[in-house]
């Protein structure tokens, strides 16, 4: 049986869909599960591109076997030593006596920690601007530190013109569900390398040097047409800028009387014409989803009552992850309320001091308990504020 997917007539797919896993990296959730790619070079040199999770080394291995038929492979390249792409290195090295394993120095020192070894005897290690040939195939090898471990190194073959390029582009999902690319991919990218933006626009910076007809990721499938979407999504992602023009409004409520002032908002801005609006109730939605809502929108509205002092648990989780990942550019308004102490707002602003370039919106809604005339004309004004740019009717 062929169990390996065929990229081009040498180079073939050696991945594996996971649909056992709960938590992504122990804590995303993953409804579709998630793939672990890997792949073969076949020319006169054969190298292999990564490994895959632990619970799918056999699996992996199998397919590996299967593409190889009667050769052997000559070197393994390890572009990323988290677990999920590096557990097959030690039964690759076992099965494999004689191929070389290829990284970066930094990879070789976590290959020690991971895995008690850094193969010293059979090791290359390479370096932003090495190559290595294996017949027409030709690589080279870009380091793209922080996309999304520093020992990351991302690999062009120009004679196929494919970048295979680690965690970059990739997405949660198997590849057997199909689902939207960018909701998965946009989950994923702002909630594992949101935090590192520089770094992705340099690796950005560098792909664009070289002609790219293909794009191999180490989660989700192969990108080989219309390209450019792909890399206008990760320009827009990595430089903090707005994907979509419109307003999350992320809310917790505790008896509802914050939700109720959300849910009104929420229909006046889509009456005055504002181009998206999505509400969000922290507590129960997924939180990466809201995150990644976050970084999408240009302008984000915080609901919440006071509680013990500060603000609601998952608010103040929610702006916590927008702060580690360096939330930015992005109008944001407030709402609060507070029975006998009325001070989430000043709360919610204290935890976002660290964010760059936020405009804090001019109108604020004070609810005291419930709505009342005073806050619902708060409520009116700040939706004036938030649609000004968007409708004619405002
Ligand atoms: Fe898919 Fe950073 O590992």
């Amino acid at each position: 049986m062929k169990n390996f997917m065929e990229i081009s007539n040498s180079i073939k797919y050696l991945g594996v869909n996971d649909h056992t896993i709960d938590l992504f990296e122990g804590q995303y959730q993953v409804p579709n599960g998630m793939t672990y790619n890997s792949y073969l070079i076949l020319d006169e040199k054969i190298a292999v591109l990564d490994t895959v999770d632990v619970r799918f080394t056999e699996e992996w291995l199998q397919n590996l076997k299967s593409a190889l038929g009667s050769r052997q492979p000559d070197y393994l390249i390890v572009q990323h030593m988290e677990p999920d792409h590096s557990a097959g290195i030690t039964v690759f090295a076992e099965t494999y006596p004689d191929a070389a394993i290829i990284a970066s120095a930094p990879a070789f020192t976590m290959m020690k920690q991971f895995l008690g070894t850094d193969f010293s005897h059979r090791r290359m290690i390479i370096k932003e601007g090495d190559a290595l040939c294996l017949g027409k195939h030709s690589l080279s090898f870009l380091s793209a530190p922080m996309v999304h471990w520093p020992e990351v190194i991302v690999t062009y073959d120009s004679y196929e013109k494919i970048l295979f390029s680690a965690d970059a582009f990739g997405k949660f999902g198997a590849l057997d569900v199909e689902e939207d690319w960018a909701d998965e991919a946009r989950r994923y990218y702002i909630g594992i390398v949101g935090k590192y933006g520089m770094q992705v626009q340099n690796l950005l910076k560098k792909a664009a040097t070289v002609n790219i007809q293909t794009i191999c990721p180490l989660h989700g499938p192969v990108l080989n047409e219309n390209l450019e979407y792909y890399l206008h999504l990760y320009d827009i992602w990595s430089s903090y800028a707005v994907e979509t023009g419109g307003v999350l409004i992320a809310y917790t409520s505790i008896y509802g009387h914050t939700k109720e002032a959300v849910l009104l908002l929420a229909d006046k801005l889509r009456e005055m014409g504002c181009p998206a609006v999505t509400v969000a109730d922290l507590a129960r939605e997924d939180m990466a989803k809201c995150v990644g809502d976050a970084f999408r929108y240009g302008k984000l509205v915080l609901a919440t009552p006071t509680y013990n002092g500060g603000i609601f648990p998952f608010m103040r989780e929610f702006l916590q992850q927008l702060t580690e990942r360096n939330f930015q550019n992005r109008t944001v308004a407030f709402i609060e309320n507070g029975s006998w102490a009325l001070t989430a707002a000043k709360t919610m602003k204290s935890v976002l001091e660290p964010c760059k370039n936020l405009t804090f919106a001019e109108n604020e809604v004070h609810i005291k308990s419930a709505l009342n005339e005073e806050s619902l004309a708060q409520l009116d004004a700040l939706a004036i504020e938030l649609c000004k740019d968007y409708s004619s009717k405002a």
